[in-house]
């Protein structure tokens, strides 16, 4: 497959990030529901710095995917009335990009760069004295005649997002002075609030208790269940009905989604392995190939949430499905295996 340009990724995630996407991003604290203790812990940070007149410090996100690491960014961009500039790391493809990128920010820019672990270890050392000191050292010519020139930066806060933070190095990610925060999954209650505050945006009716269904199979995560109220509400216009609890289970049904909210995928995998690899443990290598799936996916998407409801279980020998599985998918339990 050709490689895509850091120019042709940026804009993919732009058309990615659709319009009606955006208009559900909260626009201040306020909007923003769960997360609490990050919350908390960033509003003190940002007022201190505010009061202090001084940039705000650097921050990484990390987390499942779709839990709002950007919208976090474009909030702070929002409240602190910062510019911010968007990039990822597989974007970066040279020191040069980075180098431009951060030479073309404006004093108080805050430059969001989302899956940072994927960034080149080489660009990544140049990200080191631009986070701690504001300068970028730029080496010119190569060999014994080699020399270095340190650029100064305007102040920025560099605001970074990763579903893998065990990938990044830990240099890097001691230099987040600001601090590192894991975002959680949300609770039923929560995605209900998010689903409910999307369906006034998007001018549809709903009532708690549909609001509520479409949470329960969200994976507890917003941008699922944003999602699948989208769906729910196009089912609803397309056969002229109501977004009730009814609309729901048809949609999802349709969706190929289950009432935990599993996917074809998620069941797939647990069914590999408890009918090919009688419940594991099994290589999650293996999984994939039977599945036909890259490992990130599966590690980053299906399996957080198949840990989260206590379908799936990572030991030292690999995944294996635990007995909730079992049950969930109308399996016997194996008796040999109750004894362990
Ligand atoms: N959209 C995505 N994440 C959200 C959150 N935490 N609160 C409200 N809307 C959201």
């Amino acid at each position: 497959m050709k490689k895509e340009t850091p120019k042709e990724i940026n804009e993919k995630n732009k058309k990615n990030e659709s319009f009606l996407d955006r208009t559900l991003r909260p626009n201040c604290w306020n909007e923003y529901i769960g997360q609490e203790n990050t919350k908390n812990n960033l509003l003190i940070l940002l007022k201190a710095a505010k009061e202090r007149q001084q940039q705000p410090e650097h921050l990484l996100f990390y987390g499942p995917a779709g839990l709002g690491k950007t919208t976090l960014a474009y909030l702070i961009s929002k409240e602190t009335g910062r510019q911010i500039k968007i990039t990822s790391g597989p974007a970066i493809e040279k020191v040069g990009d980075l180098a431009s990128l951060l030479t073309n920010l404006s004093p108080g820019d805050i430059l969001f760069i989302d899956e940072i672990h994927r960034l080149n270890k080489n660009i990544e050392e140049i990200l080191y004295p631009a986070m701690e000191a504001g300068s970028l050292d730029i080496i010119l010519g190569k060999g014994p005649s080699a020399r270095t020139i340190q650029l100064e930066l305007p102040p920025f806060t560099l605001i970074a997002a990763t579903t893998r933070v065990a990938l990044l190095s830990s240099p890097l990610r001691s230099r987040f002075s600001g601090g590192v925060f894991r975002l959680e999954f949300y609770s039923d209650e929560e995605i209900k609030e998010i689903i409910k505050r999307s369906a006034r945006i998007l001018k549809v009716e709903t009532d708690d208790e549909t609001a509520l269904e479409i949470a329960k199979r969200s994976r507890f995560t917003p941008r699922t269940a944003n999602f699948l109220l989208k769906r729910c509400r196009d089912f609803a216009q397309v056969n002229k009905n109501k977004l009730d609890k009814t609309t729901v289970n048809q949609t999802l049904s349709l969706l190929g989604i289950d009432e935990l909210g599993l996917s074809q995928l998620d069941t797939q995998l647990l069914k590999i392995i408890i009918e090919k690899f009688n419940g594991g443990p099994v290589g999650l290598n293996t999984i994939a190939a039977a599945l036909s799936e890259e490992q990130a996916t599966i590690e980053e998407v299906n399996e957080p949430y198949l840990i989260q409801l206590g379908l799936l279980e990572r030991t030292p020998r690999g995944r294996a499905a635990t007995e909730k599985a079992f049950k969930h998918l109308n399996i016997q339990y194996p008796e040999d295996k109750k004894l362990f």
